[in-house]
């Protein structure tokens, strides 16, 4: 057995670890992970460690944990550790998710926040393409009538389709195949990035939304016109690049949109999943959102 057994030198509780095997625990991989990652909260308690290929993770679960972590104490956690997927897929670690704590990290946030917002993030102007998504869902969960239906794909589509008429000024149908392998990497990206221990479903993963990305920045490039209206988040962080070029550049964009994409897709469609479970267990809630929902003529 390991010296170092999680409980002791400061560490939080966690499985026994072994040497050169790291905790005695198989983690498994995406929704294996989730339900291990429960069971070990319920063994440890919200706030637990674990060895996984040499590194200690330690894992914070639970509202109030959570809550410490990422908002009572957010700037002592705000560095990121470095993950084997970011090591592997990007090495200077550009963009948003992996770029250490510093200037670099902020002035990619700071515009991807403020552009984002420009273009209606967060605000009444995106309203129109959220119901246009809003109305296909409707139409999608119609058509399959009373049968049960898992809708984690559909919201998972119809969540990427409002991003990415912010960042690339279009929108997919459901049976397109790029589209169906954009959520694909998605997905992937999200489930494996920070529990995968070797990241290489991760790495293919983000390669994969990279091609696409840089696919998308060549057209943009070759058809926006200078100084006129940014038409996306693409057109705008180009106009960018050419205003600030020692801190923007086609790469960081390649990373940042690669960012917003694993980042904002999967988060926001598993919220609305939640909120799918929590009504169907709390009819009053669902009657009352059912209300408010004809109430604005959507129904
Ligand atoms: C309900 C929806 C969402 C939830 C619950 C959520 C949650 C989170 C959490 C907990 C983090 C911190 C992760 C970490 O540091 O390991 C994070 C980071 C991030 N999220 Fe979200 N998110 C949501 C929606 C979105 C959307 C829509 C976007 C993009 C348009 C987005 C983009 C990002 C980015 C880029 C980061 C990295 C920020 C940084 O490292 O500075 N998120 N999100």
């Amino acid at each position: 057995m390991g010296n170092h057994q999680p409980g002791k030198n400061g560490f939080p509780p966690g499985p026994m670890t072994v040497p050169f095997l790291g905790s005695v625990v198989d983690l498994g991989t995406g929704d294996e992970f989730l339900n291990k990652w429960v069971e070990l909260s319920e063994e440890y308690g919200s706030v637990f460690s674990v060895k996984i290929e040499g590194r200690w993770v330690v894992f914070v679960t639970g509202w109030e944990a959570a809550r410490e972590v990422l908002v009572k104490k957010g700037l002592d956690f705000a560095d990121k550790p470095r993950y084997p997927s970011a090591e592997k897929h990007n090495p200077e670690y550009k963009g948003i998710f992996d770029a250490p704590c510093g200037d670099r990290w902020k002035n990619q946030r700071s515009f991807a926040l403020t552009t984002l917002r420009s273009f209606g993030f967060g605000k009444v102007s995106i309203e129109g393409s959220i119901t246009h998504e809003v109305e296909d869902l409707f139409n999608d969960l119609m058509s399959h009538q009373s049968k049960a239906l898992d809708c984690r794909d559909l919201l998972a589509a119809h969540t990427a389709n409002v991003l990415f008429a912010l960042t690339f000024g279009l929108r997919y149908t459901d049976d397109d195949h790029v589209f169906q392998s954009l959520l694909k990497y998605s997905r992937v990206l999200m489930l494996d990035y920070s529990c995968s221990s070797t990241g290489t479903g991760a790495k293919k993963a983000a390669k994969g939304l990279q091609y696409y990305t840089n696919k998308q920045i060549q057209k943009h490039a070759d058809s926006r016109s200078v100084g006129e209206e940014p038409r996306d988040f693409i057109d705008a962080y180009l106009a960018k690049i050419d205003e600030d070029p020692e801190n923007f550049s086609y790469d960081d964009l390649s990373y940042v949109l690669t960012d917003l994409i694993g980042a904002g897709i999967e988060s926001v469609s598993f919220t609305l999943l939640w909120s799918l479970l929590y009504m169907s267990l709390h009819l009053d809630v669902q009657d009352r959102v059912h209300q408010e929902i004809k109430q604005v003529g959507l129904l």
